[in-house]
């Protein structure tokens, strides 16, 4: 039996059949260094997929950072120490003034879980609204209100979907578009009312990656909050993938919509690989969920993530990674826009810095999705040396979300690969 054969019996025999793998034929990756993953063969790969090594695969400022402190101190939260403070003040120093307060947890459903309670502790309400679609997280509230996660939880009362922000192939086109999604938002806040459910929060990744990265209609998300707030909810603004500067113009998704959201949460790029997670929030709220529970969480701000993180953003900070993240970002959307012109295959690109939508159609007037053309793109991708994968209720987008130190050579790679698999597609 291959290594490869062997490693998936034993996968199938000892994690069961709910995990997935990637590809026809799965890579075992074994190292990895900057933008670059290496498989047991030794063949490497470009990775234009991962964005939680985000300052780059075994980056040794955040490893040096990390093995330092483990073999120093790892304690938890009940106990002074340095570490967890100065993350705080670096972490909130990047938000607006008014989300002073940090609270730390291991994953995004975490710090996604914590939000919600928050907002229902300091709300009173219990109803929660999401975009149809969206992907918050693995736990039990999480997977409800998930509904790209094929789960058997099922809808409660207490959660209401709305129409994902699609300016490409949505319900809304063109200018008005912003505020008749937004108007959904108010449809769902009735329809929760109408059965004795009072919002708590509207949640959204700001970059609505599950429906394929959308270039959000320029007043959606600011309108959104007016509305859930009006109706006495919070806005939460799942950052856990556009944030830490990789969509270039902006360290956070939602900078680029001109509003303050209520709680910002944060998880996979923080701590570049590190388990570790973030909801952001004022202090009023803090203080109301405090005044009637509290929180502690083993593993979470210990010393040991607390350097991870604050590394991560030293990193981001000493070689400008936002920045490079807005410049080679616009390379590749302007070279694929170029592709586009000569491929009717590209329905349309869409994203900001280094978080780019591909999307294939079958058609280009009626933007029928290519989803067997996108599975085909990826692994024809893998077959020659680039990682990536595809996203979207109909799995037709692909997904670009490289580490963000790619450079324009590494970008021109990609660039290469993809117009030669295309051309054999
Ligand atoms: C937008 C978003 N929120 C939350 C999560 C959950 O994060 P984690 O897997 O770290 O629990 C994910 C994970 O994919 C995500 O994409």
């Amino acid at each position: 039996m291959s290594d490869n054969a062997n490693l998936l019996e034993k996968r199938a025999r000892l994690l069961g059949p709910a995990y997935r793998l990637f590809y026809d034929k799965p890579v075992h990756l074994v190292r990895g260094e900057g933008v670059w993953l290496y498989d047991a063969d030794g063949s490497r790969y470009l990775d234009m997929y991962n964005n939680v090594p985000h300052v780059g695969h075994c980056h040794p400022r955040v490893v040096h950072a990390i093995s330092e402190q483990l073999g120093t101190l790892n304690t938890h939260t009940r106990y002074l120490h340095g570490n967890v403070l100065t993350f705080a003040e670096r972490l909130t120093a990047t938000l607006p003034d008014e989300l002073g307060i940090a609270m730390f947890s291991c994953t995004g459903s975490e710090a996604n879980e914590l939000a919600l309670r928050i907002a229902r502790t300091c709300t009173g309400g219990t109803g929660i609204i999401v975009v149809d679609n969206a992907y918050h997280g693995n736990t039990y509230t999480l997977a409800q209100v998930s509904t790209s996660y094929e789960s058997d939880e099922g809808k409660p009362l207490t959660v209401e979907t709305v129409a994902p922000p699609d300016a490409y192939r949505g319900e809304f086109l063109g200018d008005e578009a912003g505020e008749r999604y937004a108007q959904d938002i108010e449809r769902a806040i009735e329809s929760l009312r109408s059965r004795g459910v009072h919002p708590a929060a509207f949640m959204i990744d700001t970059i609505v990656s599950s429906n394929g990265i959308l270039d959000v209609p320029e007043t959606y998300l600011r309108r959104a909050a007016e509305i859930i707030r009006s109706a006495g909810g919070l806005f939460i603004a799942d950052e856990v993938q556009p944030g830490f500067g990789r969509t270039g113009t902006t360290f956070w998704g939602f900078e680029q919509h001109g509003f303050v959201p209520d709680i910002v949460t944060m998880g996979k790029p923080i701590g570049n690989g590190h388990p570790l997670a973030a909801t952001v929030t004022r202090s009023d709220l803090i203080e109301q969920f405090a005044s009637k529970t509290r929180y502690f969480n083993t593993f979470g701000g210990n010393p040991v993530s607390a350097a991870a993180g604050i590394a991560v953003l030293d990193v981001i900070e000493e070689e400008r990674l936002q920045q490079n993240a807005l410049e080679v970002g616009d390379h590749l959307i302007a070279e694929l826009r170029s592709l586009a012109e000569r491929d009717e295959r590209i329905g349309d690109i869409r994203g900001s810095g280094l978080f780019i939508g591909v999307d294939l159609v079958a058609d280009r007037i009626s933007r029928e999705p290519a989803t067997d053309l996108a599975a085909a793109a990826i692994n024809a991708l893998r077959d020659n040396g680039v990682l990536t994968s595809t996203i979207g209720k109909h799995a037709n987008i692909l997904k670009l979300r490289p580490p963000t130190c790619l450079s324009r050579d590494d970008a021109d790679y990609f660039l290469e690969k993809f117009e030669a698999v295309f051309a054999g597609l």
